[in-house]
């Protein structure tokens, strides 16, 4: 790759070129536009306004949107390019910088709905299948494809663990140096999965809100100049991914909406993005408009969207984040506000829950299901069962559950709780005396 500054994803005609399996289609985003004061900016490498500062986020002909059909997206991939249309780059199969991730498996959690007496159905959204096993794959990829198009010739991020873990390795399948940047206390697994790949990865001595703040600084740089860091200056681009989690459950289930969502929320932004797909199929006519309720799932030890929440706040007041949730904890959530516009528009509700739980909520899911779920999906499910006992989630409708990111990652927690339920020699005797057989 070449180093050219960056520029804007306009300057290319995409659309133009011909690609083995005939034209390719035109991106349908169409600029960038302020969620604060609706300002309109071209396809470029910011994600803040220039007038008020606030996010930007990718803006889509309506027009193109509406065009799209289920025949042409189950036309695609088994991954999430099946979406193409939907998203702002990645049309063209040539320009993908990817792990192809997507399409992870929609389970259905009988005997977990049983248990907790949901009786309308309950899934579980397991993105523990993602090549990097979470489902920052998604957002990595179009971050890195978007990284690509605007000319940048480094990737860089501020990860709380599962970011870093795909942007390192999204980085050694294209040959792409990477600067990715963790708390140094982050569990183990994830520090060595993100080391493993060979890039560079920085531990800092502080919380993840202090590792962004140092990566925003880094970013001002003239040696960070060429660089794209995938939840900062390309973060438009990259919270796109996070859409295609809502397209897959829609298409799993047959072309439905599912009427409650549970979702764990660190920044917010998978939640927002999950309702926007949502809303994007319906008026697409892809989906029928059904009604939907969205409700985000917290720790007690990072818990600033569920207190905006309580206390009816619009703003998200920063916290500092402790606890066994590491991945979600982001103290100062950039789209805390658009999670609770999401959250109380569609009538949900937010629930937090403590370190106890949320080991309960993973072992919980592994019993009941074969899923093994790192620390954030124990977030999810012991929400779930929050919000049930609370009569906040109606036990009658259809209800989904995320796991963003798989168990094995974050062993920890669990190492003190579970292990072997016998210890024996290798004889009938001891095993008798163990009490296996009569
Ligand atoms: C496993 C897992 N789930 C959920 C999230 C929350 O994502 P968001 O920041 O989009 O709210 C993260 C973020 O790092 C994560 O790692
Ligand atoms: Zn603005």
């Amino acid at each position: 790759m070449t180093l050219t500054a960056p520029g804007s994803l306009q300057t290319d005609s995409a659309g133009a070129r011909p690609a083995a399996g005939g034209p390719v289609p035109p991106s349908p985003a169409r600029g960038l536009v302020c969620r604060n004061c609706g300002a309109t900016f071209g396809l470029i490498a910011e994600h803040a306004c220039a007038e008020c500062f606030g996010p930007l986020e990718v803006d889509y002909d309506p027009e193109r949107l509406r065009a799209v059909t289920r025949e042409q997206i189950e036309a695609g991939p088994q991954n999430i390019w099946r979406y193409a249309a939907l998203l702002p780059v990645g049309q063209d199969p040539a320009d993908r910088v990817s792990l192809d991730p997507g399409m992870t498996p929609l389970v259905r959690a009988d005997r977990l709905a049983a248990e907790l007496g949901i009786t309308g159905g309950l899934w579980v959204k397991d993105d523990s299948a993602n090549p990097t096993h979470s489902f920052k794959d998604r957002v990595v990829s179009l971050a890195a494809t978007a990284a690509k198009r605007l000319g940048y010739s480094k990737i860089a991020a501020a990860s709380t663990g599962n970011l870093a873990n795909s942007v390192a390795a999204h980085a050694a399948r294209v040959g792409l140096p990477s600067y990715v940047f963790i708390p140094a206390d982050l569990e183990p697994g994830k520090v060595v999965q993100s080391a493993v790949y060979g890039q560079t990865l920085v531990a800092v001595d502080g919380s993840y809100d202090d590792v962004n703040r140092l990566t925003s600084e880094l970013a001002e740089t003239d040696e960070f100049e060429d660089t794209a860091f995938v939840n900062q200056n390309v973060r438009p681009y990259y919270a796109e991914g996070s859409k295609t989690v809502g397209y897959e459950i829609a298409e799993q289930l047959g072309w439905r909406i599912p009427a409650q969502v549970v979702i764990p929320m660190a920044s917010g932004s998978l939640l927002t993005k999950v309702d926007k797909a949502w809303r994007e199929l319906a008026a697409a006519g892809v989906v029928e408009a059904t009604e939907w309720r969205v409700f985000g799932a917290q720790s007690a030890g990072c818990d600033p969207i569920a207190t905006a929440f309580d206390n009816g706040w619009d703003v998200v007041k920063p916290v500092k984040p402790t606890g066994i949730a590491k991945s979600l904890n982001i103290g100062n959530p950039a789209d805390g506000p658009y999670a609770l516009d999401a959250i109380r528009r569609t009538g949900g509700s937010v629930g937090r829950v403590g370190d106890e739980q949320i080991v309960q909520g993973i072992r919980d899911l592994a019993r009941t299901t074969g899923v093994f779920a790192e620390t954030a999906g124990g977030v999810t499910v012991a929400v779930l069962r929050q919000l049930v006992e609370d009569g906040r989630l109606d036990p009658t409708k259809e209800t989904v559950v995320l796991n963003t990111g798989e168990g094995l990652k974050t062993l920890d927690p669990l190492e003190p709780v579970v292990g072997p339920t016998h210890r024996v020699e290798p004889s009938l005797r001891s095993a008798r005396a163990a009490g296996l057989i009569g």
